[in-house]
């Protein structure tokens, strides 16, 4: 069914399809990473853009993902959409997006998300949670005077893209009976599929 089609644009077609049926977050993935040591670590992030092929999310570049991002840069993002019954794979390697869209992003994004955001040190202890509402107050006092847009995006939050290399697509069929096609690139940077044995 979709053997000679681009796997990112059935991937485009999927998402929108999911974006009507799923009760919420259809952007929602997994990613897995896997650092210094060789350890795996798998947590859900909102894909937020695709640029190209490039599918940009957005997170604290010292949180424990961007460690391991930082020491292997191949990643894995996993979709799930259980509205459609179809799952989407794909591995990839990941690199810092334009950095100039960083602060265009952050911008959009609700006052109280992006004093969250300079307020957050991700993945780091937090003794007290009024600690982190403190400081979100102070921000807000701080950032009073400034226009909301003008908040500026602190250098550690930002964008990543995953430069897709390996995209398999899952569909639920009859009988247990799954199509799956897995894409791979060639040399001339070609997608190029097969179906698997479900
Ligand atoms: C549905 C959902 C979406 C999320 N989206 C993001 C996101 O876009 N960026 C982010 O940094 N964390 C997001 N999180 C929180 C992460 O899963 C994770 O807890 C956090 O980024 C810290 O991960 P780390 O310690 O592995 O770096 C999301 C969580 C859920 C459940």
């Amino acid at each position: 069914m979709f053997d000679n089609k681009n796997p990112i644009d059935v991937f485009k077609m999927w998402l929108d399809e999911a974006t009507k049926t799923e009760i919420n977050d259809p952007n929602a993935m997994a990613i897995a990473t896997v650092d210094e040591k060789g350890i795996p670590q798998n947590r859900m992030v909102l894909l937020k853009d695709i640029v190209g092929e490039d599918l940009v999310f957005y997170t604290n570049k010292n949180s424990q993902k961007a460690k391991a991002m930082k020491a292997n840069k191949n990643v894995a993002v996993l979709f799930h959409w259980k509205s459609l019954s179809r799952q989407v794979r794909i591995t990839g390697v990941v690199e810092f997006a334009d950095k100039d869209n960083d602060q265009e992003y952050f911008s959009s994004r609700s006052t109280m998300s992006r004093l969250g955001a300079i307020a957050s040190k991700q993945s780091q202890v937090l003794a007290d949670k009024k600690i982190l509402i403190d400081k979100v107050d102070e921000l807000k006092k701080e950032y009073s005077d400034l226009e909301d847009k003008k908040i500026p995006c602190p250098e550690y939050w930002g964008g990543y893209k995953i430069k897709p290399n390996k995209i398999e697509l899952w569909m639920d069929g009859e009988n247990r009976l799954h199509d799956r096609f897995e894409y791979t690139k060639d040399k001339n940077n070609n997608w190029v599929g097969s179906r698997l044995y479900p």
